[in-house]
């Protein structure tokens, strides 16, 4: 298999700089996404490797070969790049059975019929579609449609798969089962896998490895889904990944209030934070479940403007000044410290868990 790398890569569109001097690896055999909003080149960047486009500055391997190549002039076509490709509207072919939708390629390949047959029923088989071989299309789910296509990339045997949003046509349960199957795909083939998609928890799950894009198409952070969500690099990629609480914070009295309410918050700032706090340059973050409301007001409190059952979560929504906080609780944890809150109440709020961004960061707009 190979792994792919990337070195200084852009890509204008009628003088629009899309992609601006990228450079990435992606280590053979490894499950690797590129995540980011809508727009921001991900569609671009897979199209780029897999030779579709031609660079506008800088090159890529694919293994030890140079596929594209401003400066040296080379721009491998897409065949010679032994890569699978799975678009998220990538139809199969309605009138030709799953079997022979899988086969196509290797005809148009010249394999001879033996092998073309072996290696046909193998992809049919790693996509677990086994016994499915007669089926027209429309006889098919949607995930079934989409491992179609995947064995379809598989056939030709490819050192990489590049797989573009291949699960958002999908409904959340399919999605979640097919999640799965990609995964189990890795394991059984060793090929690598460039996957793309706007949908964080498809990439958490999903991934060994994950590159966080923001809207103009720089990399934030790359990281294991762990290493993402725990330990964003910054607040765009704390606020991407999930619900997230920006706190501004002043001093007041020598105490340190939010925003510009009075509520204390009691808490050790990191000392290297302290003057990026003063001059509002620093705000700190929390997720929904890192706030717990309590009875205790003598520290921060807010008042509770909205309550909302989301099964075996609450979700609140509490006012701090001008800020509103979002808050998460297990139902049980509510039950069993007796908290029934109502909406106008007023309750104390602890801050278990603190990260620390750069102002700019937290007020940039994600879509
Ligand atoms: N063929 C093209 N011509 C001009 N602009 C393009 C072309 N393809 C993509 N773009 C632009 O590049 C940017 C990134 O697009 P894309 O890679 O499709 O985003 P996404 O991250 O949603 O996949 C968008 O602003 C898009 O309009
Ligand atoms: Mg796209």
């Amino acid at each position: 298999m190979a792994q792919i790398r990337l070195e200084g890569v852009s890509k204008v569109y009628g003088g629009h700089l899309v992609i601006d001097n990228l450079s990435i690896t992606i280590p053979d055999g490894e499950c690797f996404t590129f995540l980011g909003p809508s727009g921001c080149g991900k569609t671009v960047v897979l199209r780029l490797i897999a030779g579709f486009e031609e660079v506008s500055g800088g090159e890529i391997f694919i293994g030890e070969r140079l596929v594209s190549s401003k400066p040296k002039n080379i721009h491998l076509p897409p065949e010679q790049r032994r890569i699978g490709v799975v678009f998220q509207d990538y139809a199969v072919w309605p009138h030709k059975s799953v079997f022979q939708n899988v086969i196509y390629p290797l005809i148009m390949q010249q394999i001879p019929d033996t092998e073309a047959n072996e290696r046909t029923r193998e992809a049919i088989r790693q996509v677990n579609m086994d016994g499915l071989e007669h089926r027209m299309p429309f006889q098919l789910s949607g995930g079934q449609q989409q491992r179609v296509a995947l064995a379809r990339a598989l056939v030709s045997r490819p050192n990489v798969m590049l797989l573009d949003e291949p699960l958002s046509n999908l409904d959340a349960n399919l999605r979640e089962e097919m999640r799965f199957e990609i995964t189990e795909l890795r394991k059984k083939t060793g090929v690598t896998i460039l996957y793309v998609t706007h949908d964080q928890e498809v990439a958490l799950a999903i991934s060994e490895r994950i590159a966080v894009m923001d809207p103009k198409g720089y990399i934030r952070q790359i990281g294991t889904p762990d290493e993402i969500y725990e330990k964003p690099a910054d607040g765009f990629v704390f606020r991407f990944m999930g619900i997230s609480n920006f706190l501004p914070l002043s001093f007041r009295d020598g105490k340190m209030c939010i925003g510009n309410s009075d509520s204390v918050l009691d808490r050790e700032i990191p000392p290297e934070k302290i003057d990026g706090v003063r001059t509002g340059k620093t705000v700190a973050g929390c997720r929904p479940y890192d706030v717990v409301l309590t009875r205790d007001k003598t520290s921060a409190i807010g008042v509770l403007k909205r309550i909302i059952y989301l099964g075996p979560i609450l979700d609140y929504r509490v006012a701090v000044g001008s800020l509103e906080l979002r808050v998460q609780q297990d139902i049980e944890d509510a039950l069993s410290e007796g908290l029934h809150l109502q909406e106008g109440d007023t309750v104390g709020l602890r801050f278990l868990d603190l990260l620390w961004f750069e102002n700019r960061d937290s007020e940039q707009e994600v879509t």
